[in-house]
């Protein structure tokens, strides 16, 4: 079978890759792709748009494509499964509909509190003046969120009523993210420790995936700006089999029915992103899609076929699959762009010395192929991956990894699992 990726992340180098290494998978095309998977065996980038869904539908038909996995929320929320799947080409991912859980934070909120998911207490806004009022009523800090997609930054932590102003005036007036910013959620600052819990998901059933935590701020020790993501690892102590229960039945089922009951059954990767204190949960947000860099420590554990897996989820066959994970620990650090999560430079000409290893891959994000050379095309340009027998073996690898990459202004978070050895 031939697989179509759509993407051009770590994440979805990471898709493409775990795809190839199935015997009955004869090529996987990355829609566009990156420099990582132009380079890999067994796989191609392809330059179709992904925002013209019948090109995409075409390129299936003529490439025989067995199987769509779609990385991003974009093209999600946008409907692109939903199109895929009404043309009869089996698609790995929710319908637009169920893409709304990450698309509108108002809809999610909204959503947990219909279905009785905890979550942080809030309101949402469509007018300033009103939201500008709210400020005086609530205890600070703070959260403000842009409504719609802001890549991970539409989320502002304000620690008086003076940051929730500017913040207020970022979002509605200056437009900051643009027509994301149309609606805004105002919630009660939660404290605690994050996880990432992200499992495969079929209608009513659910296959969860190894455990895992990210690190969302730019700085180490959690400082500094937030970012998509600076590195992560799996599994991740703080889901203890507990906690790891009280997820399933408080937050996966209860979302899991209510999508059924709204008629938008869900499928695809489903990430639930909780803020864990004192052994209890509380949803920060659901996005519909593998997390990145989650993605990358998770698939480096995973025996099992990804192919088959998404196959049996779209079979409605979940039921009857039994999922296998290395034991070893795995962490993921990411190599960004000076500057990043804010503005920085791309085009920097890229030298990796890499020894390749069964246990460790340097995962592209932010690059591409031009004149025969790698150059950063991004902020988040690789996240190396290693495993190890034990988290801080996992970390060395990871770091050891991070040694053999250069290019001007590269720089990482350099306490990727900190939590996790503490
Ligand atoms: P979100 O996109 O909603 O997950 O927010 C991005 C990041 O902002 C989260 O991973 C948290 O680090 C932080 N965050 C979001 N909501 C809250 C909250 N209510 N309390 C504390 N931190 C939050
Ligand atoms: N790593 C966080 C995310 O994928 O949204």
């Amino acid at each position: 079978m031939n697989v179509l990726i759509i993407g051009s992340g770590g994440r979805e180098h990471a898709l493409a890759w775990k795809s190839a290494q199935d015997n009955s998978v004869q090529h996987v095309f990355v829609c566009p792709g990156n420099a990582g998977t132009h380079l890999e065996n067994k796989i191609s980038n392809i330059s179709v748009n992904s925002k013209d869904f019948e090109a995409i539908e075409n390129f299936c038909v003529r490439e025989d494509i067995g199987l769509v996995i779609i990385g991003p929320e974009q093209p999600l929320v946008m409907g692109l499964a939903d199109y895929l799947q009404n043309k009869g080409i089996n698609t790995f991912g929710p319908s637009k509909s169920a893409a709304q859980l990450e698309g509108s934070k108002t809809f999610s909120k909204d959503f947990f509190v219909k279905y009785n998911i905890p979550t942080a207490g809030y309101k949402s806004f469509e007018d300033f003046n009103i939201a500008l009022n709210h400020l005086e009523e609530i205890k600070y800090p703070t959260v403000v969120k842009a409504d719609g997609l802001a890549a991970g930054k539409g989320v502002i932590i304000c620690k008086n009523k003076d940051q929730a102003i500017e913040a207020l005036n970022s979002i509605f007036k200056d437009k900051t993210f643009g027509s994301a910013g149309n609606k805004v959620v105002i919630e009660d600052f939660l404290e605690g420790e994050e996880a990432s819990f992200i499992a495969v998901v079929s209608k009513d059933k659910i296959i969860p995936l190894a455990t895992s935590q990210d690190h969302k701020a730019v700085g180490d020790g959690d400082v500094g700006l937030n970012t998509g993501g600076m590195g992560a690892y799996s599994p991740a102590p703080i889901v203890n089999e507990e906690i790891h229960q009280k997820i399933l039945d408080k937050v996966m089922f209860p979302t899991m029915q209510g999508l059924i009951e709204e008629g938008s059954p869900y499928l695809g990767f489903l990430y639930a992103g909780l803020m864990i204190k004192d052994g209890e949960i509380k949803v920060l947000e659901f996005n519909c899609r593998f997390g990145d860099p989650e993605t990358q420590p998770i698939l480096l554990r995973l025996n099992s076929s990804l192919v088959e897996l998404c196959m049996a989820a779209i079979n409605n066959n979940l039921d009857s699959y039994s999922i296998e994970w290395t034991q070893k620990h795995s962490c993921g650090v990411v190599i960004a762009s000076e500057g990043y999560p804010e503005t920085y430079k791309s085009n920097k000409e890229i030298n990796i010395n890499e020894n390749k290893n069964q246990d460790a891959k340097l995962f592209h994000a932010g690059t591409k192929y031009e004149n025969e050379k790698i150059i950063t095309a991004g902020g988040r340009v690789f996240c190396a991956t290693a495993l190890g027998n034990d988290l801080k073996e996992a970390q060395e690898n990871a770091y050891n990894l991070v040694q053999k990459v250069e290019f001007e202004g590269a720089f990482h978070r350099k306490d990727i699992g900190f939590k996790g050895i503490k």
